[in-house]
């Protein structure tokens, strides 16, 4: 049953229509709870607060499925605002992004000249851009796009899905990069030919590249919500003496909000993603897939109205 309902949400993540629709009506049906608004100063606002409890953050305009150069440059003038803010407001946040908001499905090329936009201001203001992993379809186009962006710029990182088959590998090849990765367990649907189906076998794979990226030396993002993963990372990082300054946790806003803070307490750095902006649908409909819990607190929210 669980699972019948992870496939629906996901596949209501992917149309475009309901896209399109959700961006003309506001943020509904409990999308409140995950996003920080529609508008860069709301969010600013949420960043402030917790950066106050010690939390930091990483700030990200949403859009998917972008497909006018219009909307790339707009999405790619939002970043550079946000990378500006940041600097002006001395907001402990870095951004995150996915290529295909910068323009993927057009043109890698297309993708490529705005992230040297946002990348060159990013090196200016010393703030840090991850691109976002996506689908399967994109994850070679976005490894090879990394691959080059890092050789030119300082201030970019990427994500890892423990989930795919390739990941292991993809954490050894990039060894040569130096590269700060966030390493989560994935929220697409994939296929059984390329990602692991079994729950237990994503958390193995998780632990495997967690525990290699970091004995590769490497700042490693270690996102999750899942208390087994994080007492994981916690025991490695004791058994192999490596630093607190070599890794952090990394949350989404709005989910186990208490634990982030207890985590700082405990003098873990630990960085909230804040999504913002009026395309907050696909991600919207990816969290509920991931806890069908959700679906009654927004289902609770919709007949309360
Ligand atoms: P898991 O799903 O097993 O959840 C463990 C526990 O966490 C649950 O039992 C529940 O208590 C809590 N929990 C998890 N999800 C919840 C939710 N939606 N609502 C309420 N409670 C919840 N994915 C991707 O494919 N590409 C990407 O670029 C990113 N980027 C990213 C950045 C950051 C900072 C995070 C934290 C996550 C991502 N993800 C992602 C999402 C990631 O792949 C994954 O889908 C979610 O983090 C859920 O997996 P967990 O590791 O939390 O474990």
């Amino acid at each position: 049953m669980e699972q019948t309902i992870r496939n629906f949400f996901l596949l209501l993540s992917k149309s475009k229509k309901l896209t399109k629709l959700a961006k003309r009506y506001g943020l509904r049906f409990g999308a409140a709870r995950f996003v920080a608004g529609e508008t860069i100063d709301e969010a600013v606002s949420v960043i402030k607060k917790l950066n106050e409890q010690g939390l930091k953050v990483t700030i990200d305009y949403l859009g998917e499925f972008v497909e006018s150069e219009a909307e790339v440059d707009h999405a790619a003038a939002q970043c550079i605002k946000a990378i500006h803010l940041i600097h002006k407001e001395r907001l402990d946040s870095e951004i995150s992004l996915k290529l295909t908001s910068m323009g993927l499905d057009i043109s890698e090329d297309l993708a490529l000249h705005h992230m040297r936009r946002i990348l060159e201001e990013a090196e200016k203001y010393s703030v840090f851009v991850t691109i976002d992993m996506e689908d399967y379809k994109r994850c070679s186009k976005t490894i090879k796009l990394f691959k080059q962006l890092k050789n030119e710029y300082e201030h970019v990182g990427t994500v890892l899905q423990a989930y795919l088959y390739r990941t292991e590998s993809d954490v050894r090849e990039l060894d040569a990069y130096a590269p700060k990765l966030r390493l989560v367990k994935g929220a697409y649907k994939e296929a059984a030919d390329v990602a692991f189906p079994d729950k237990e076998d994503v958390d193995e794979n998780f632990k495997n590249i967690i525990g290699l990226h970091l004995l590769n030396g490497h700042y490693t993002a270690v996102a999750t919500h899942d208390e087994r993963i994080i007492q994981y990372a916690k025991e490695f990082v004791k058994k192999h003496g490596i630093s607190m300054n070599q890794f952090e946790f990394q949350m989404l806003y709005g989910i186990r909000s208490e634990r982030q803070v207890q985590l700082v307490a405990e003098q873990y750095k630990m960085r909230v993603y804040v999504p913002y902006g009026t395309d907050w649908y696909g991600y919207f409909m990816r969290r509920l897939a991931e806890r069908p819990a959700n679906v009654a607190f927004v289902l609770k929210g919709i007949v309360k109205k």
